[in-house]
């Protein structure tokens, strides 16, 4: 069992588009220092869940709290401030800003360790590319300063939206690297994966997603292995 107090609290979260109802009462604590693993089918509710803490898409009702501040009513911009970082699905980068002028977008903290020299030399491709726009750089590069762009809000809290989407091998293991490194700085992650060995390999916990809830979550040494984890997603689709 974790024993940290959550750094962030969704509690019964409802979201609908529309007349849509999408998340069911979806609850989760994010331990502070860990990394969370938030898995499920395509369509489940992964995606609104996320964008719901960050303030993406508006709550119906239910709770999302940052260290006892209540984000549900605040802007994203706000919630931005306070702490969450995302690293959206799809990387959605401005296509024509350079690198150096997505780690320019956020103001500039002395407390942040996440500076521009901590990315350059994390990831010295960026480096190598830094006057180049993004529309030109390859999907590993963007990858890569998508999450770069997440650190330079210092975040609390970092959640990446199936950062490993569309990425060759290399990549994927150099995106696990990073988010161990990440974890050794004791920086908290919701990882958002379909990977599950992926997931599995970093996760302190792992919260499986069906229908707009949270069906079951595992944590520590209960954490199962990965063909059990898939057989609960897919079993999610035969009712
Ligand atoms: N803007 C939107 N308007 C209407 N319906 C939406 C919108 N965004 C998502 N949905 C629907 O809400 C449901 C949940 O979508 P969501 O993107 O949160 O799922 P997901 O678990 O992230 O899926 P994936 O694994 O494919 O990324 C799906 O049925 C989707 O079609
Ligand atoms: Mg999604």
């Amino acid at each position: 069992m974790a024993d940290r107090p959550p750094l962030l609290i969704a509690s019964d979260v409802q979201v609908f588009y529309g007349m849509s109802h999408v998340l069911h009462g979806a609850t989760l604590d994010i331990p502070e220092g860990e990394v969370t693993a938030l898995v499920g089918r395509n369509g489940v509710g992964k995606t609104t869940l996320v964008n719901a803490i960050a303030g993406l898409v508006p709550v119906q009702s239910g709770l999302i709290d940052l260290n006892g501040t209540d984000l549900t009513k605040l802007p994203a911009t706000a919630r931005r401030g306070l702490g969450i970082g995302l690293v959206p699905q799809g990387r959605r980068i401005f296509r024509n800003l350079t690198v150096d002028e997505h780690l320019s977008l956020a103001p500039p903290s002395a407390t942040n360790p996440f500076t521009r020299e901590w990315i350059y030399e994390t990831f010295p491709r960026l480096h190598e590319r830094r006057s180049s726009m993004a529309s030109n750089l390859s999907g590993g590069e963007q990858s890569m300063l998508a999450i770069s762009r997440a650190l330079t809000i210092e975040p609390k809290l970092l959640i990446m939206d199936e950062p490993t989407e569309g990425l060759a091998p290399l990549l994927v293991e150099t995106v696990r690297q990073v988010i161990d490194q990440l974890r050794a700085q004791q920086l908290t992650v919701l990882l958002v994966e379909q990977n599950l060995n992926f997931a599995h390999a970093l996760a302190d916990r792992v919260a499986i997603m069906d229908r707009g809830v949270i069906e079951h979550l595992f944590t520590g040494s209960e954490i199962p292995d990965t063909t059990t984890i898939g057989n609960l997603i897919i079993s999610g689709t035969e009712h």
